[in-house]
């Protein structure tokens, strides 16, 4: 597997480190064919519910006296959230810029706090923040519309009783599908000029859960055609985005016309080739969301698969490494927000699938991961303003390694928030 950072090598070795390559590439390949062999197979075994430690008064506690400290210092309202570097206690701020694709998980944390203890003082910040950003919702020049107007303003009509909302919803799912190109059946992530290597055609991973704004909307007075879009695109990044095993690709280029896979390749992984965590975490999240949003079993079938590949290759902590391609390396970084998705995720899997063991394994899996979340390893209480520490936002980039990120605090509050009404209605 190449990383993206290759270096060069010399002419006049050429033939003797060809010879030595093709004997590693031999070797490589008889041991990944075995790996791949038993990592298909592998279903990993969970934790009961005995085996895992888990206070969730305690570990919602902790996310609010966070915020206690953090919410007085974010004062400027032109900017977010973003990151907290490694040796930094206090959270980076960004401009709410049109191309930062995380302006609304800060609101959208707000809403969840808001909805967990129903006091005023969230809502009445959740609002702040999230109405800096209306303007967004004519955003046509990438996918993360979904990504910066769902946990904003979705989360305020849903949690926060905002059904003012609606139609900046409404205006921002049509804005999101004016990129489905039908003649490849997804949703045009980024743009050529922002990513040259690519000169057709993107789709990511990452934008399966941007369809969730699209169903939504065709849910809630808005054109019908959003739901078949949301469904074509997640049955096309089906067929094309997944190895035989189960694990994703980051990008996908597709030819605009044909409609045909030119490429398969990554930004944010190790390698062209590699199973970036990240990505297998927002396929195991999206595909979960298009069950339940659908009702076709195709997809609660598939999400099953893709869950079950990514327990497959946990650490004992549950939480991943960046890449589960260097995963070997006890050197290479955490990441937690990886984790926090699919904890996240989990919690609505394990109520939808109909058989008792799969609804407890995947329950369980849950609660593990949240267990090692909110543990001392991964919190940030007493260490710095965010929920939790280690996650890694694009390592092959060189940025963002081993830092607080506030996708990881959203995702985790979210399914802290999931986890809290499951225990209310007794389900579990
Ligand atoms: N959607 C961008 C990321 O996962 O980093």
């Amino acid at each position: 597997m190449i990383p993206l950072n290759t270096g060069k090598i010399g002419l006049k070795n050429t033939f003797f480190l060809g010879s030595k390559i093709f004997l590693l590439v031999f070797f490589l390949c008889l041991f990944n064919c075995k790996k791949e062999k038993n990592e298909t197979a592998e279903i990993k075994q969970t934790p009961n519910s005995e085996e895992v430690k888990l206070d969730l008064k305690s570990l919602i506690d902790d996310c609010e006296s966070q915020l206690e400290i953090s919410v007085p210092k974010l004062t400027d309202l032109t900017k977010h959230p973003r990151l907290i570097e490694t040796d930094s206690t206090e959270w980076e701020e960004v401009p709410n810029n049109r191309l930062v694709w995380t302006s609304g998980f800060y609101p959208g944390i707000l809403w969840y706090m808001y909805d967990i203890s129903k006091d005023e003082k969230w809502k009445q910040e959740a609002i702040k923040r999230t109405e800096v950003f209306e303007d967004f919702k004519t955003i046509t020049e990438h996918h993360d519309i979904g990504f910066m107007m769902f946990p904003a303003y979705g989360k305020g009509y849903e949690l926060g009783e905002k059904k003012e909302y609606k139609n900046i919803l409404l205006t921002s799912a049509a804005s999101l599908a004016s990129r489905f190109n039908p003649n490849v059946g997804t949703i045009r992530s980024w743009s050529n000029k922002m990513h040259p290597r690519w000169k057709q055609h993107i789709t990511i991973i990452d934008n399966m859960l941007n369809l969730e704004l699209l169903f939504w909307a065709a849910k809630h007075g808005g054109d019908k055609k959003f739901y078949d879009i949301a469904v074509k695109h997640a049955e096309t990044t089906m067929k094309n985005h997944f190895r035989d095993d189960y694990t994703s690709w980051h990008v996908l280029e597709y030819d605009s016309i044909t409609g045909a896979v030119l490429n398969r390749n990554t930004k944010q992984g190790y390698a062209d080739d590699s199973r970036w965590s990240r990505g297998q975490a927002w396929g195991v999240y999206g595909y979960t969301m298009v069950y339940k949003e659908t009702g076709d079993k195709k997809f609660l079938d598939f999400a099953q698969k893709l869950t079950d590949k990514y327990l497959s290759l946990l650490p004992d902590d549950y939480v991943p490494c960046w890449d589960f391609d260097v995963a070997s390396d006890p050197n290479e970084e955490k990441d937690a927000s990886a984790a926090a998705v699919v904890a996240s995720a989990l919690l609505d899997l394990s109520e939808l699938v109909e058989d008792k063991k799969d609804q407890e394994r995947y329950y369980n899996a849950a609660l593990k991961m949240l267990e090692s979340l909110g543990s001392y390893k991964y919190s940030g209480v007493g260490k710095a303003d965010a929920f939790l520490l280690h996650s890694t936002g694009a390592k092959s980039l060189g940025h963002e390694i081993d830092v607080a990120l506030i996708y990881a605090d959203y995702y985790y509050i979210e399914a802290l928030d999931r986890l809290k009404k499951i225990k209310e209605n007794g389900k579990i």
